[in-house]
């Protein structure tokens, strides 16, 4: 056992396919390591104590709301036979939450890799997959594993299902522009708003999520060959595409047509939607500048500008 045990996670952005890989559709999403979440493990004198941005006390009395928290502290201790041991566990944040970039599953990957980390015991991604997932399922209705795969991977990901995950590597010479909105957003509840809808007419929505699928495809040829006009494009298609089934709103949508009037060559929301951020697509730091200015301008309440070569 170590005195301080210490875990670190990124964050993730969808570039293209949420939603519609819920439903068996391709997504190819990134690691955002320009905020990440960092847990710190040290020894309790008497019960497992807990502090993040949303709660400080024992895990004994903590919220409802942290539930995917308690369950994923307790499984490892149980998982790892430390049942005896208190443990402090303290959660320090700069991804914002319920913005679309990852962070429950970011918490999640790092409180594991900590409390490992403070017992001195490997870990492989197996495992890690195994005790995040119980977390998300808790967190996220149904996921798709996305989030979690590309934070513990930390490298692009192209996703088709839970089986078929393929690092890649972009050859894109543009920038992204992430905007936070400000506003929460819900995945427990855009997901399920979502599985209404195909309940209500499964064709059309289907129909929806298969040209969201195309266009992932598309995108993910353009990678590769760095058209950025292409890429841009097929985000904005999406971007549309999205707004379609409910899952934008009229902040995000004015962050979208700021970006586009502003020069980028496309725009849409990232991760469940109905709040969180948006990623626009710029050729170069001087345009991709600009359009954050722009979506500033519009409320956004935080910009960040990512490179999108190589491995990222
Ligand atoms: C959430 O980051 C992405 C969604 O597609 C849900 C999921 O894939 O589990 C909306």
């Amino acid at each position: 056992m170590k005195l301080i045990g210490k875990g670190i996670a990124s964050g993730k952005i969808i570039l293209a396919g949420e939603h519609a890989v819920v439903y068996n559709q391709p997504a190819i999403a990134v690691p955002f390591f320009a905020a990440q979440i960092e847990t710190l493990v040290t020894k309790a004198p008497v019960e497992h104590l807990i502090e993040c941005d949303y709660y400080k006390g024992t895990l004994r009395e903590a919220p409802t709301s942290i539930n995917g928290l308690r369950t994923i502290i307790l499984n490892v201790m149980d998982y790892l036979r430390k049942d005896t041991h208190p443990v402090n566990i303290d959660i320090i944040s700069s991804l914002p939450s319920g913005s679309g970039l990852g962070s429950s599953a970011s918490v999640s990957v790092s409180v594991v890799r900590a409390l490992f980390d403070y017992f001195d015991c490997e870990i492989n991604d197996s495992i890690l997959y195994d005790l995040v997932e119980t977390s998300e399922r808790i967190y996220h209705l149904n996921p798709s594993g996305i989030d979690m795969r590309t934070i513990i991977n930390s490298k692009p990901v192209w996703f088709e299902n839970r089986d078929d995950i393929k690092v890649i590597s972009s050859q894109l010479s543009g920038y992204i522009i992430v905007a936070d909105s400000g506003i929460k957003g819900n995945t427990k509840e855009a997901v399920s708003e979502v599985r209404e809808l195909i309940r209500e007419d499964f064709e059309e929505i289907n129909k929806k999520m298969e040209s969201i699928g195309e266009a992932v495809r598309s995108i993910q040829t353009n990678l590769f060959s760095d058209r950025l006009r292409e890429v841009g494009h097929s985000m904005t298609y999406i971007h549309n595409l999205l707004k379609s089934i409910n899952v934008s709103n009229d902040t995000l949508d004015r962050l979208v047509d700021s970006a586009l009037s502003a020069g980028a060559l496309g725009a849409k929301l990232t991760g469940s939607g109905k709040g969180g951020c948006v990623i626009a697509l710029a050729h170069d730091t001087v345009s991709s500048q600009k359009v954050a200015k722009a979506m500033e301008t519009e409320g956004a309440t935080q910009t960040w500008i990512y490179s999108l070569k190589g491995d990222i």
